[in-house]
């Protein structure tokens, strides 16, 4: 199962999973937009439904999950990956744009969690996996809303992870770096080692099937991120400022 289907990551992994055989339950809310990757899936022989559903409403992706467990069997991996970017300045702040962010980066992925997790501790198998990003680290600028959602993301599904430790149920968290998706495609400001969507599909599925914990990538960024976590908040914030990734 995955959210956030019909674009950009979401789209790269139903297409590369579906292509090493997996049977795929296909969410996102334009549902017409699934229906072609859909039948793109089923000309090349492999498996998946779509089903049309915003994942700020629990009982639709609920009722999703369900539809996607009678027509396909039990879900094995539900990837948690819907999600919108936002360019935020302080000055501006709307505190509704912040409230949709939340709703679909954090609680759309808890819903998410909800819909598949009871029959998988039942089952005493599967594997929850987060899409969450490097940009929840620590803040950067014009970006408090998503920073905020991705920080809280990582650490909701790290804290799942150490609940389910002995169940059966093991829990990945991605922090991506920039790739090349709708979502980047209107951004003019510098993205340091922006990759391709093919590139960024890969390493993802490749931590999915190894069952890592966390996996974050591309290492060059990775390594830089880390290294702020330790800086001190004035050395951090002077680095921060210069290194704007929103125009
Ligand atoms: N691209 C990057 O550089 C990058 C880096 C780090 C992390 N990420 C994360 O990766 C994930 C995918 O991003 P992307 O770059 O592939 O973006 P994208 O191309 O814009 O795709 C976003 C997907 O989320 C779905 N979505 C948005 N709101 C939804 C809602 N309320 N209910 C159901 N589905 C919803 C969209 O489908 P509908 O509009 O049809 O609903 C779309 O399929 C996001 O969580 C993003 O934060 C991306």
């Amino acid at each position: 199962m995955i959210t956030g289907a019909s674009s950009g990551i979401g789209k790269g992994l139903a297409l590369q999973i579906a292509a090493r055989g997996g049977r795929l339950g296909l969410i996102a809310r334009r549902e017409e937009v699934l229906q072609e990757i859909v039948a793109e899936i089923k000309a090349k022989n492999g498996t998946a439904i779509a089903v049309g559903a915003d994942v700020c409403d629990a009982a639709a992706v609920q009722t999703a999950a369900d539809r996607i467990r009678s027509e396909l069997g039990p879900i094995d991996i539900m990837i948690a990956n819907a999600g919108i970017g936002v360019t935020d300045h302080a000055a501006n702040l709307d505190p509704n744009k912040v409230t949709e962010v939340m709703s679909i980066n954090v609680l759309g992925a808890v819903n998410s969690a909800a819909a598949v997790l009871h029959e998988m501790v039942e089952r005493g198998s599967g594997q929850l996996v987060a899409i969450s990003s490097l940009a929840g680290y620590r803040g950067l600028a014009k970006s408090a809303a998503y920073c905020a959602s991705k920080a809280a993301l990582s650490s909701f599904f790290e804290s799942l992870r150490i609940d389910l430790r002995r169940s059966g149920v093991t829990v990945t968290v991605i922090y991506p770096g920039f790739i090349k998706t709708p979502l980047t495609a209107g951004r003019h400001a510098k993205m340091p080692f922006l990759m391709e969507l093919d590139d960024g599909v890969q390493k993802i599925l490749t931590a999915i099937e190894k069952g890592k914990r966390s996996y974050a990538f591309p290492w060059q960024l990775a390594t830089v991120v880390r290294a702020g976590l330790i800086m001190p908040a004035s050395m951090y914030d002077w680095i921060a400022e210069r290194n704007s990734f929103r125009e």
